[in-house]
């Protein structure tokens, strides 16, 4: 199944390390070739020796080893491999990751690699819980790291808890899942789609704005699944703190007005899907210049105007409406109800509604729970368990293959 694929391995400090010499043994049977980085925390749990004979191939160690670099620069080193492997993945290698530091071999040639990264982490429970490990693995996976595990169970240190390294069968299960999707079918080759992603933000001055806790996570993670399931991708996003995705094509917005006129140079498109958090109404007359207080207490009178419901104008666009428009319902309270009554208003195809009440997390959070609305049929409801916005976003792809395919 791993046939000529090339897998840099980078063993980083812990106790589990030993069982990495499993996982070398199982990718090689699969035909996978393998070179290793040995960390110097790593060296201290499995001998370089041991990796070698198993990956029959040199060990490489030292950043600033003469030979290894004439003979297989580090930047070479990183480049060269279809999948960087990191396994196990310690606390510190991670947020050195994170962090974007090259203090070794094995960190250096993270930074410099330019191809996928599947991290399979270990420690204790109480470093995995830390808020400093939480945000560095919030950090990686927004970077588009692809993470195994940990799971729960002893662990070696005497706790209990969430911090086992994944078993060797996981993380070659992993392993084949990256390349069974990367090399596998692109249904959506040939179709065009536009995603609105992120907050809109709508100016009350030069200085001043209006805007929504909108992080972008779900409508980001939806263009880059389309664009990995073969689509040509456009995603037009309001301000957010996140990288573009690979292999799609973006394009930054401010206000409500921006989005909808971006959205629409993009027309025509096959499937437009709108993930936005539009802001409902801008400032009626914007400042040219910042307000000032008035110094004897009067306050500033803020008057709205409604902005243009992008949604909407596209679900009603005649001739040039994608075959395929699907919305989203942030609802607070009634979700199916609201929602069904929302697509209906608004006129697009599907709707996928959820629950953004402030006990949900849904908002800025990783994970959603979604209700696919594809009719005013109750049957047609679809009920997606809670799972992250990447999850949301493969979910949705498959749907829309399978959508084209009939
Ligand atoms: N939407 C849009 N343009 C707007 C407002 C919303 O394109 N000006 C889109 C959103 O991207 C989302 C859908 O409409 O796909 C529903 O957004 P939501 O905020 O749930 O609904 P609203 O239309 O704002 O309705 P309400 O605030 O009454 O719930």
């Amino acid at each position: 199944m791993l046939t000529g694929k090339n897998i840099l391995l980078i063993i980083s400090g812990g106790i589990a390390a030993y069982k990495v010499l499993e996982v070398i043994r199982r990718l090689r049977d699969q035909g996978a070739s393998i070179r290793a980085i040995l960390t110097q925390g790593g060296a201290e749990f499995v001998t370089p020796l041991s990796v070698a004979a198993l990956t029959e191939n040199k060990v490489y160690q030292d950043i600033f080893s003469l030979t290894d670099e004439a003979e297989m620069g580090h930047i070479r080193l990183s480049r060269e491999a279809d999948l960087v492997l990191v396994a196990p993945a310690s606390a510190d290698i991670l947020a050195k990751m994170a962090a974007g530091m090259a203090n070794d071999l094995a960190t250096t040639a993270l930074l410099a690699t330019n191809k996928p990264v599947l991290v399979a982490p270990t420690m204790n429970v109480e470093m995995w819980n830390n808020p400093a490990t939480r945000a560095n693995i919030a950090t990686l996976e927004s970077r588009g790291i692809l993470r195994i595990g940990p799971a729960g169970g002893d662990l070696a240190c005497g706790e209990t808890g969430t911090g086992r390294l994944a078993e060797p069968a996981e993380i070659i299960a992993a392993v084949q899942d990256f390349f069974a999707r990367q090399d596998g079918p692109k249904p959506l080759v040939g179709k065009k789609a536009v995603v609105t992603s992120g907050p809109t933000h709508e100016p009350i001055d030069p200085v001043r704005y209006i805007a929504n806790r909108s992080s972008g996570k779900q409508g980001h993670a939806i263009a880059a699944e389309l664009a990995r399931a073969g689509a040509d991708v456009t995603l037009v996003s309001g301000p957010v703190n996140l990288p573009d995705p690979v292999g799609v094509n973006v394009v930054r917005v401010e206000t409500a007005r921006d989005m909808l006129a971006s959205v629409q140079a993009h027309m025509p498109a096959d499937i437009a899907i709108f993930a936005a958090a539009v802001a409902d109404w801008r400032i009626k007359d914007q400042a040219g210049q910042k307000i000032k207080k008035a110094g004897d207490g009067a306050l500033p009178v803020l008057q709205f105007a409604e902005n243009p419901d992008i949604l909407a104008t596209i679900s009603q666009s005649g001739p040039l409406r994608p075959a395929l428009v699907v919305g989203f319902a942030a609802e607070t309270e009634n979700v199916v109800d609201h929602a069904r009554a929302k697509r209906a208003r608004k006129g697009c195809d599907w709707i996928l509604a959820n629950n953004v009440a402030p006990d949900s997390g849904t908002f800025g959070g990783e994970d959603n729970e979604i209700h696919l609305i594809a009719g005013n049929d109750v049957q047609s409801d679809e009920l997606w368990p809670k799972q992250s916005k990447i999850a949301v976003a493969r979910t949705l792809v498959s749907r829309i293959a399978r959508h084209f395919d009939t």
